[in-house]
């Protein structure tokens, strides 16, 4: 028996895990997917695609499932509680006997060491579908949703306002930079990113010409912003502390008035689900400057083009289309 060879296997567990072309090649493909729905094959077999849920979801589990079908394979969606995973076998346990039935493991889970530990002892693509720390893939959809409705990502400035220091946040910075953009993230005091995501997304953004803000200032990340985007202020597990959070964040909600400092044709961004006069005024997520239905479309998308995109560059599949 051969030993199974992790070391070629590409993961996608934080944004910078792809390289500045490599995102580029994975939202051009989706761009391509999406142009031609029910092309592209690499599961056809069918082969598994196993989605792992600790925390709730729709978006992340329904786009997994409709896209892996879509790609001609099979998902197996294990709902929180329903596996031994991260309970009564070590991770790296599971991994082990995961790559042997299936050809890529999504896992949304607490911990990013976990994913780390899965993907170190896994011969399959592992994928992050959020984590305390990061959110991956939404930023994928949500990059390939302005480069929709702006035509580019480089150069574009975009704000993210609130709970500066969840996933959604770090994510922003990361994928943002990654793409040259100019990221300014707004919050309170003791709610920005950590020093060392801010290291990360700075040593980015001088590869790509891109540049990073962090502020307790809305006004400063909104001024002329191209993308002002938002998350909510009370991220599954910190349900306990919804009362004080509330009031925490309420001088970063995306407003009419919030909005009325970006650039007059800014798009805004939420990956839902959203709480109305909460982090976004109703007006703002209901009105012409939301793009909030194409960016939950495009996580099908986006997911089916990483999924694809990983397996290539693990030596797994080929991109091209059945024909
Ligand atoms: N945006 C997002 O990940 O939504 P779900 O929590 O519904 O998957
Ligand atoms: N920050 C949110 C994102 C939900 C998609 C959370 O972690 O709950």
């Amino acid at each position: 028996m051969t030993a199974p060879n992790t070391a070629v296997v590409r993961h996608f567990l934080v944004d910078t895990d792809l390289s500045p072309a490599e995102q580029a090649e994975v939202l051009d493909l989706a761009a391509a997917m999406k142009q031609d729905r029910y092309g592209y094959r690499p599961l056809a077999g069918p082969q598994t695609v196993a989605v792992f849920f600790d925390k709730t979801s729709t978006r992340t589990r329904v786009s997994f499932a409709a896209g892996i079908a879509e790609l001609g394979g099979s998902a197996l969606i294990v709902n929180p509680g329903e596996s031994q995973l991260g309970h009564k076998e070590s991770i790296a346990d599971s991994a082990k006997v995961l790559g042997r039935m299936v050809s890529t493991v999504v896992w949304r889970t607490y911990a990013q060491s976990g994913l780390e530990e899965m993907a170190a002892n896994s011969r399959v693509p592992v994928i992050n579908a959020l984590s305390d720390d990061y959110h991956p893939c939404q930023l994928l959809a949500d990059l390939l949703t302005v480069r929709e409705h702006k035509g580019k990502l480089a150069g574009l400035t975009m704000a993210y306002l609130g709970d500066a220091a969840n996933n959604m946040a770090n994510s922003y910075l990361l994928a943002g930079v990654t793409a040259g953009m100019h990221v300014r993230i707004a919050g309170p005091e003791g709610y920005l990113p950590q020093e060392r995501i801010v290291e990360a997304a700075r040593a980015r953004a001088a590869e790509t010409g891109a540049s990073v803000t962090i502020t307790t200032d809305a006004g400063e990340a909104l001024a002329g912003a191209d993308v002002v985007a938002t998350d909510t202020w009370v991220s599954m597990g910190q349900e306990d502390e919804k009362a004080a959070r509330m009031e925490l964040f309420r001088a970063y909600s995306v407003d009419g008035a919030a909005l009325k400092l970006a650039d007059p044709d800014a798009v805004v961004l939420h990956c839902l689900p959203a709480y109305r006069g909460y982090e976004i005024a109703a007006d703002v997520i209901d009105g012409p400057q939301s793009v909030v239905w194409d960016e939950a479309e495009n996580r099908l998308h986006a997911q089916k083009a990483l999924m694809a995109w990983l397996l290539a560059a693990s030596g797994l599949a080929t991109l091209e289309p059945a024909g």
